[in-house]
């Protein structure tokens, strides 16, 4: 009788034991865990494309020579080397393959096959070797076959996909240019709660739909310029092309990218649409002109910084105030947005301050785009041991490296005369270069 007692004790701790590895161990799929999530995997393994070879940007560009220069100054092309974000990869509380599956989209680029989740925690992913790796392309961060290159379901072949037509490629080609136009909603467009710290929170699409607007995305960030698509040696026709250095708010990933800002199509959202200084009070203008989404948009540690400096006729300083357009997030205990200040599109700001008794004589306005503080720079620094080499070294070194901020909009206002003078985007961006911090 004892011994039954201990022998069915025995077999319900196995059974139990058993069970919970059975379920702690189960592997599910990421289409269970994520159902309808572009992100949740990377586009699947590409064949070598015909008459191209392996499909990494830097094959593109044996050809594709300007769009592939352009490329290479993008944040789309800095995607993975980025300090900022090795920095939060390196974090003990990334899902790491998540992150990578926006930052470097294609299988080709990851050294690992993600089979599923242990018990659909995406914190334990399964994964097995990639027979297909390329480390060259991993290095490509958003590269081109983000966009142009998918596998034929029947032959098993790759091919390009382009939005043009009537052209002679010695590629496989597809035309679809709705398709190419809507990829951008895959990364931009995503807003989605993994836990209370870890919010994806890009609005971009929704945003731009609110304002019926009739542009694309790529409208704006890829402006039209004619020539070949291809170097002159292959003697192609010119035609419609389109940039392809994806500039944003004019915060480049490395401070010798600035000089090609302008020229790949950089223009602030903003516009200073009035300063007033009257007696008693000083009324500044800021008017979301040029984007059709709010500024700020996307990442929400972005904000601009509006600073007035006043000066004495000397030309020393005075007066000096500050406010900010952004949004407002706290992040413990739970991520949360607590306010939002962003400008929609077609709308005003109007940034209203007392008049100081002080003897100004010139009024100095600048308006910042920030894309990272101090304060978080510093943090970075201080937790760089979570990094791995070669990106602690540059994390270490961030307040060199990484570009916080841009001064976008200034202005001189005299008070006596009521003139202002604007300063020049290519002045502005050439101080931008040699500038640090927020
Ligand atoms: C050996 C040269 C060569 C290479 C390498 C090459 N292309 Fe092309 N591609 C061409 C030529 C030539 C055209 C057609 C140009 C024309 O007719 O004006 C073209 C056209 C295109 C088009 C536009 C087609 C359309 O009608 O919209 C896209 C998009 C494209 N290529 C993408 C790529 C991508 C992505 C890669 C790398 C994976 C690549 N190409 C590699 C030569 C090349
Ligand atoms: C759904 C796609 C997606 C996923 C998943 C994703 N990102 Fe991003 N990430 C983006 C996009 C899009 C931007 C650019 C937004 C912008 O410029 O405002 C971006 C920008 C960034 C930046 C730069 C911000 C700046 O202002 O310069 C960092 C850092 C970053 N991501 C880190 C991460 C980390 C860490 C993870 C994983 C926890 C992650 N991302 C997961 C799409 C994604
Ligand atoms: C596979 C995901 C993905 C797709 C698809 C994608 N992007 Fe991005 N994009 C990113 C990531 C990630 C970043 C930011 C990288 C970083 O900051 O390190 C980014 C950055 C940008 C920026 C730069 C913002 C700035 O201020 O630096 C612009 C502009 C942009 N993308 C436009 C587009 C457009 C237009 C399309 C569609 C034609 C598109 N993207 C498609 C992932 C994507
Ligand atoms: C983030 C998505 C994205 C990435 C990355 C990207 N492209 Fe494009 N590309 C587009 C879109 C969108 C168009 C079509 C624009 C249109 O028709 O309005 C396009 C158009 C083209 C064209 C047709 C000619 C033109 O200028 O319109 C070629 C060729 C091309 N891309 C090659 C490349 C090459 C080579 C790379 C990498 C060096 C690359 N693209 C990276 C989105 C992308
Ligand atoms: C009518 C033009 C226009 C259209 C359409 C447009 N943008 Fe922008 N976008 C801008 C301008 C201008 C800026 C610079 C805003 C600033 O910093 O003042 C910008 C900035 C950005 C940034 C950088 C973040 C920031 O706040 O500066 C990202 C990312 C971006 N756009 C993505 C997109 C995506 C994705 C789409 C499509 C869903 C899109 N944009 C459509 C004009 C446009």
């Amino acid at each position: 009788m004892k011994k039954n007692i201990y022998i069915s004790f025995f077999t319900l701790i196995v059974l139990g034991a058993g069970t919970y590895l059975y379920i702690n161990q189960r592997e599910v799929s990421i289409e269970q865990v994520f159902p309808g999530k572009v992100w949740a995997k990377p586009i699947e393994n590409l064949p070598d494309l015909k008459g191209v070879g392996a499909p990494t940007a830097k094959n593109c560009g044996n050809c594709h020579t300007e769009i592939y220069e352009e490329w290479t100054r993008s944040t789309h092309a800095n995607a993975l080397t980025d300090i900022q974000f090795q920095s939060e990869l390196a974090k003990p509380s990334s899902p790491k393959w998540i992150c990578l599956n926006c930052h470097i989209p294609v299988q080709n680029q990851r050294e690992t096959i993600i089979t599923g989740l242990k018990n659909g925690d995406y914190f334990r992913p399964v994964e097995i070797p990639n027979p297909n790796f390329n480390p060259e392309m991993k290095a490509e961060g958003v590269t081109c076959a983000t966009c142009h290159v998918r596998v034929d379901s029947k032959t098993n072949e790759s091919y390009v996909i382009g939005g043009t037509g009537g052209t002679s490629p010695p590629h496989p080609l597809k035309i679809d240019r709705d398709q190419l136009m809507k990829r951008c909603y895959d990364c931009h467009n995503e807003t989605y709660t993994l836990n209370e710290s870890l919010v994806c929170s890009f609005q971009t699409g929704a945003e731009l739909h609110a304002t019926k607007s009739n542009q694309t995305c790529s409208s704006c960030h890829q402006p039209e310029v004619r020539r070949s698509f291809v170097k002159s040696s292959l003697g192609k026709p010119v035609r419609t092309s389109h940039k392809h250095g994806f500039i944003g708010g004019g915060v480049p990933k490395r401070f010798d990218l600035y000089p090609d800002q302008i020229r790949l199509g950089y223009k602030p959202g903003i516009v200073l649409s009035g300063i007033k200084v009257s007696d008693g009070s000083i009324e500044i203008q800021i008017k979301n002109v040029n984007a059709d989404h709010h500024v700020t948009t996307g990442d929400p540690e972005r904000f601009y910084k509006l600073k007035l400096d006043g000066l004495d006729s000397k030309g020393n300083s005075i007066f000096q105030t500050e406010t900010t357009i952004g949004q407002e997030w706290s992040w413990s205990p739970a991520a949360k947005k607590v306010n939002d200040t962003r400008i929609p599109s077609g709308e005003t700001f109007l940034w209203k301050l007392k008049q100081t008794d002080l003897p100004v004589a010139t009024y100095v306005f600048q308006a910042i785009h920030v894309r990272l503080k101090n304060n978080t720079s510093n943090y970075m620094i201080q937790s760089s041991g979570y990094v791995s080499s070669p990106y602690k070294e540059q994390v270490e070194k961030m307040k060199d490296l990484y570009p916080h901020s841009s001064v976008v909009i200034e202005s001189i206002y005299q008070t006596k005369t009521k003139s202002r003078k604007d300063t020049s985007l290519s002045e502005l961006f050439k101080r931008n270069a040699e500038r640090k911090g927020e």
